[in-house]
């Protein structure tokens, strides 16, 4: 039983506005490992710079491609969790709400959460390796290299943000418009340590927002947070919904063990 302070509880539930920033830690309850943590098997050799990098793709395209065919078929397997789900309750319960996810593994939107933008970008998309508008709905995967853009021939690649890659302007446009202009920020399951987005903190509290952090773990965010959750967010989200909205307000929902049926891979 995790206790929930009053004074947060209510913050929730008189919130005009209400912010998430959520990270890799979200996802863990699902079974959805980080990306170094994917590094397995038959990937085991390999560093996150030569699978997840621009220049690593002029090189290699196939294996890069294979890569996140893989991570993007373990995906398939995987449920969203409590926290996930609890999320998507608090944006049906109060009046503003923006989402501003680094998970690239889609269960937020599974889940329910409409109000979202994905900073990384999502696994399960792919575009044009040339022109970022181009995005494409099916493609064929077969053959020795990756398939190619109707439009100009280019190789298709994971519409996510690698490293090196700058983030996608409106997504984070509008995180940070939505950390400034919130009246409580939660920040879930981010390690706070790769920045555009462990910036969006600062915003909120220098903007006077009160800001949650649900982590087991400390973090550099930690010292912004007005109250902390030191739980599994799988259990602390679906608390802290209830006790700003009632028992009943989590209850149909899945849980973590019905979401965590089989394990998969994901993250950037
Ligand atoms: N509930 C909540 N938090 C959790 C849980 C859980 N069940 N399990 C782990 N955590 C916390 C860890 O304590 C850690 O602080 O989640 C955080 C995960 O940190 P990272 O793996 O660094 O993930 P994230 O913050 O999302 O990283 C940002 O970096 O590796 C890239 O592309 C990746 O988008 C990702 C970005």
């Amino acid at each position: 039983m995790i206790a929930i302070a009053d004074d947060l509880a209510r913050a929730l539930r008189s919130a005009r506005f209400v912010a998430v920033l959520s990270g890799a830690g979200v996802s863990a309850e699902s079974g959805v490992s980080t990306f170094r943590d994917a590094l397995t098997g038959l990937w085991a050799n390999f560093d996150p710079l030569e699978l997840a990098t621009p220049s690593a793709f002029r090189r290699n395209p196939k294996l890069v491609w294979d890569w996140y065919a893989e991570r993007r078929a373990q995906l398939a397997r995987v449920l969203p969790n409590p926290g996930h789900h609890a999320i998507a309750r608090i944006e049906a319960s109060v009046p503003r709400f923006l989402l501003a996810t680094q998970n690239v593994d889609g269960l937020h939107a599974r889940a329910g959460s409409r109000r979202l933008v994905e900073l990384h970008g999502n696994i399960a998309r792919v575009r044009c390796s040339e022109d970022p508008r181009h995005a494409v709905e099916a493609w064929d995967d077969v053959g020795d290299e990756p398939p190619r853009c109707a439009h100009c021939g280019a190789y298709l690649r994971p519409d996510v943000v690698w490293f090196e890659e700058s983030l996608p302007a409106q997504a984070l446009c509008a995180a940070e418009a939505a950390a400034r202009a919130c009246d409580l920020l939660i920040v879930a399951g981010t390690s706070g340590e790769v920045y555009p987005a462990a910036a969006l903190p600062q915003y909120a509290k220098a903007a006077g927002a009160i800001v949650l952090e649900v982590n087991p773990a400390a973090t550099p965010l930690s010292a912004r947070a007005d109250y902390a959750l030191r739980f599994p967010s799988g259990e602390a989200l679906p608390a802290l919904v209830r006790a700003a909205w009632g028992e009943d307000a989590m209850a149909g929902q899945p849980s973590c063990a019905e979401s965590s049926r089989e394990g998969g891979n994901g993250a950037r």
